[in-house]
């Protein structure tokens, strides 16, 4: 009888000082594990990153990596805004497949802290990358800015939301556009004959305007110079051309 009373009284002590311990020890409930939407959600601004990363199925991939990797995972993760200023159609325009490629285009198989971004060597391989070299993007840095360039766009990223082993999540304010996705088709399309509609417009204009006011500023400012009209008429066309080059280069941005 004794001897089960005071069995008790030790179980109960033991128990209480089991409990007494363990309180200080485990900082809390059982930490959950990373979930990116998570921190996306904490940021506030992701909602359309969110609903994709869903769609695609790639959150489930990501957190189930992010809990096998060895290496931790990169996230890019363009704002609301970055999706709303995409034109119209741009990511109804793509299949479910090029969504998904797409949304792993934002991810790096390994953790980089924004420093470790100035020891990279490019072309960096991101989520949606094969082992055929293609999704790739170029990340130049200096301890002020990181940018990341798809060859389409180029951006930086603007904010942290997370850098800590194994999920690192930054901010940036534009949609990365693969060049695999969105590259090949412009030039082939807009771009390519812009330039090419523009030099012969420019050169048809401008070989009678400046020419007349051309020579006479050009003696003004250079009576005695050595050129002759052949050379003046180089200058001109020099004038021309780089004015031309001007053009186009300005009409680029
Ligand atoms: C991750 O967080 C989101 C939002 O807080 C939640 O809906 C989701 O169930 C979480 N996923 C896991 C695997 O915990
Ligand atoms: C994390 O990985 C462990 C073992 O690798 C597994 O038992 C556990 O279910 C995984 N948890 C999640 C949330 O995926
Ligand atoms: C990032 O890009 C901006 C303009 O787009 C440029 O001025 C800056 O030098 C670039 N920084 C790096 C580190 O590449
Ligand atoms: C990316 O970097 C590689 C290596 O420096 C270079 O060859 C390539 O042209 C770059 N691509 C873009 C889109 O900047």
């Amino acid at each position: 009888m004794a001897s089960t009373i005071s069995t008790t009284i030790a179980l109960i002590v033991a128990t209480l000082l089991v409990r007494a311990r363990a309180q200080p020890v485990a900082p809390g409930p059982t930490p959950a594990p990373l979930n990116l939407t998570a921190v996306l959600e904490k940021g506030g601004q992701y909602t359309t990153l969110i609903r994709l990363l869903r769609t695609t199925q790639v959150e489930q991939q990501v957190n189930s990596q992010l809990n096998n990797s060895f290496n931790g995972l990169t996230v890019f993760a363009p704002t609301d805004n970055a999706f709303n200023s995409l034109k119209a159609g741009t990511l109804n325009g793509l299949s479910q497949q090029e969504q998904v490629a797409l949304v792993l285009f934002h991810v790096l198989p390994r953790f980089y802290s924004l420093s470790s971004f100035e020891t990279t060597s490019n072309p960096v391989q991101t989520q949606a990358s094969s082992n055929n070299g293609v999704y790739t993007v170029n990340i130049t840095s200096t301890t002020s800015q990181v940018n990341i360039s798809t060859g389409v766009v180029s951006t930086p990223v603007t904010n942290t939301l997370r850098s800590d082993f194994p999920l690192a999540v930054y901010s940036i304010d534009k949609v990365l556009l693969p060049y695999d996705l969105f590259g090949a088709k412009p030039p082939a399309t807009a771009p390519a004959p812009a330039p090419a509609k523009e030099k012969p417009g420019k050169s048809d204009k401008t070989p009678t305007a400046p020419k007349a006011d051309g020579p006479s500023a050009e003696s003004e400012s250079s009576p005695s110079a050595a050129v002759g009209l052949k050379g003046r008429g180089v200058l001109v066309w020099s004038f021309v051309a780089g004015a031309g080059v001007m053009g186009i280069i300005g009409s680029l941005l």
